[in-house]
């Protein structure tokens, strides 16, 4: 089910090149197709996945789909639901999600994924690790050989009690790999606050992981006291649907 070319029209010549962002809407549009009526959706967070938010918002105002419950990941994508009128609940009611639908920052050949550029990859990993399907979508500028953060950082959600001392941690924990650990910041230079609370540490690596180490390079993270989750999505897409210039291609795990 690799690299099925699908129907989308190919720009002929250079004039027609499509944006970054009708890309990010092609894709978007494509996951929508696996929506059914009646399901509950993990809805993501970010510039590709808003387009698909809108577009749900759209079938169900057309009465193209009906009965839907949407779990948005970030108080934004609640915002943007709730302007849509898509009706929303939460993990609580909701444990078993039948499809989420989100970006990514990178994506490597066996699916893995960096996420957390938009700060939501906490709400992002629980609401989509409790996905029956994940369908991920991305222009072809997200696909990488290996997920080491060199396209974006590597995010990892801390605590805001001493993060200094927690960033150090992970510095090191990351060292043979030349790390450089920064605290994100916001618009005016303060420290940014995720939707819950806490901050980011977007980790810059020098040197590839290479594929084997993830699942320890994880692990190892997430022992550290203080760190909330980090943005490595191993294991967890079940489709990945990608927009180029040359059209669409869908990848199945
Ligand atoms: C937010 C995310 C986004 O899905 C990811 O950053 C991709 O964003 P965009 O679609 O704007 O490129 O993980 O936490």
């Amino acid at each position: 089910s690799d690299n099925s070319p699908i129907d989308v029209p190919s720009p002929s010549s250079s004039s027609m090149t499509l944006t970054k962002d009708e890309l990010k809407r092609i894709a978007a549009y494509k996951a929508v197709d696996f929506v059914k009526s009646n399901m509950v959706l993990g809805l993501g967070t970010g510039s590709t996945a808003k387009h698909a938010v809108d577009r749900i918002g759209e079938l169900l105002r057309q009465g193209k789909l009906e009965n839907i419950v949407g779990i948005p990941t970030s108080k934004k994508t609640q915002e943007q639901a709730l302007s849509l009128n898509i009706p929303l609940s939460d993990l609580d009611a909701h444990p078993v999600v039948d499809l989420s639908i989100d970006g990514a920052d990178e994506v490597d050949p066996r699916l893995n994924l960096v996420k957390g550029r938009g700060g939501s990859l906490l709400r992002e990993k629980m609401i989509e690790g409790a996905s029956k399907k994940f369908v991920v979508i991305v222009d072809e500028s997200k696909m990488v050989k290996h997920i080491d953060g060199s396209k974006m950082a590597l995010p990892v959600e801390i605590v805001p009690f001493c993060w200094k001392f927690t960033a150090e941690r992970l510095r090191r924990v990351m060292e043979g790999y030349g790390c450089e650990a920064r605290i994100r910041l916001g618009e005016k230079g303060e420290a940014f606050v995720t939707d819950n609370g806490n901050y980011i540490v977007d980790m810059y690596l020098e040197k590839d992981m290479g594929d084997l180490n993830l699942r320890v390079v994880s692990d190892e993270i997430l022992r550290l006291p203080g760190v909330v989750e980090h943005g490595m999505f191993l294991d967890m897409a079940s489709t990945v649907i990608i927009a180029g210039e040359l059209g669409v291609k869908i990848k199945n795990k």
